[in-house]
């Protein structure tokens, strides 16, 4: 029996947070619905933060309406307050991710607060769990910047290590680590990762990883070696955070399932199905930076996806 990898698809979240178009609603319906009939099983859905912030997610209510449509499909959202994490419940979302910058620049240019404010934040967002509302909320902790970042430089990995303790301690049901601007090596990986997965004691943990400098799936391969079976990605290796600068796109979700396939990890995944979808995402978003050497050069002919 081969071995899973589960991909989850950040598209309508990272993907589109920069887009220079608002994507209907409908669209995003379309969108994720697609995306459960290509085989993705783990879906970023939306992002509840202020409209006036991001304005792409003014519908993520309408939106999470879909939820139901999504059986099968565990979906989520990113919260990046208590607000966000209440709006989230509130709207039919289970499965958050809060995200947790461990530059304490980027924290500021992201959440106008800084590291230490944040890691107080959660704490607030886990209490939610004694909360009739919060009970069944599984709270996924990305730690962003954990390999560098663009406003402040060096990330020192203790830090990262030490946030991650506080918030298994404080109830994080996953940990994301988040190269959110592509600084990242496959040497960084395999020195970063390890630790965490002691430190998160059986919960999962998920890499990740911006292809901004070349490395996404060199470190994807590197994160495989430490363990890891989870992974971000985004269709047409669209995204970036806004308040990073030089910030681009995910990992491309196409690219990463391809690999995997090839290295005999089972994704559930069809290709073909998300190639489809993302010339339809191309038509609905117009000008925005695409990716992907399977989308430019097809799959190979002796292409086999792991029974
Ligand atoms: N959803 C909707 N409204 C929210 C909100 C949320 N999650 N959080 C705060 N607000 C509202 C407040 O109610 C308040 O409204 P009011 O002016 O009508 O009273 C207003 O926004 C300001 O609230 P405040 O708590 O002072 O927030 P802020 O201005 O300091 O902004 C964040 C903090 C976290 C909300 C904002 O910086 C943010 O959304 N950052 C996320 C950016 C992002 O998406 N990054 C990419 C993904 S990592
Ligand atoms: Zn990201």
């Amino acid at each position: 029996m081969a071995e899973q990898v589960i991909l989850r698809e950040v598209g309508l979240r990272d993907g589109i947070q920069m887009a220079k178009r608002f994507l209907e609603t409908e669209r995003k319906r379309e969108w994720a619905l697609r995306l459960k009939d290509a085989g993705i099983r783990e879906i970023e859905l939306t992002s509840f933060v202020p409209p006036k912030v991001v304005p792409q997610f003014a519908d993520a209510d309408e939106l999470a309406k879909c939820i139901p449509l999504l059986s099968g499909v565990v979906p989520s959202a990113l919260v990046p307050n208590l607000k966000g994490a209440e709006r989230a419940l509130a709207a039919g979302f289970r499965h958050m991710n809060y995200v947790l910058s461990i530059s304490d620049a980027h924290s500021q240019s992201n959440v106008r607060r800084s590291t230490d404010e944040a890691i107080a934040e959660f704490d607030r967002i886990a209490a939610l769990k004694e909360t009739e509302a919060g009970r069944s909320m599984v709270l996924g902790v990305g730690l962003a910047t954990a390999f560098g970042c663009t406003l402040q430089g060096y990330v020192d990995p203790e830090r990262v290590w030490q946030v991650a303790r506080h918030v298994v301690k404080g109830g994080a049901d996953e940990l994301i680590v988040a190269d959110t601007v592509g600084y990242g090596n496959p040497a960084q990986v395999k020195m970063l990762l390890p630790p965490i997965i002691e430190i998160a004691a059986g919960h999962r943990v998920i890499c990740h990883f911006h292809d901004t400098r070349g490395l996404g799936l060199a470190n994807v391969a590197a994160a495989l070696e430490t363990g890891v079976r989870v992974f971000d990605s985004s269709l047409a290796g669209l995204g970036g955070c806004p308040f990073a600068p030089g910030a681009t796109g995910n990992i491309n979700t196409e690219d990463t399932a391809f690999m995997l396939e090839s290295m005999g990890y089972r994704t559930g995944i069809s290709i073909e199905a998300l190639l489809e979808l993302r010339r339809d995402v191309e038509s609905w978003l117009g000008d925005e930076r695409y990716s992907g050497a399977i989308a430019r050069a097809g799959l190979p002919k002796t292409y086999q996806a792991v029974q």
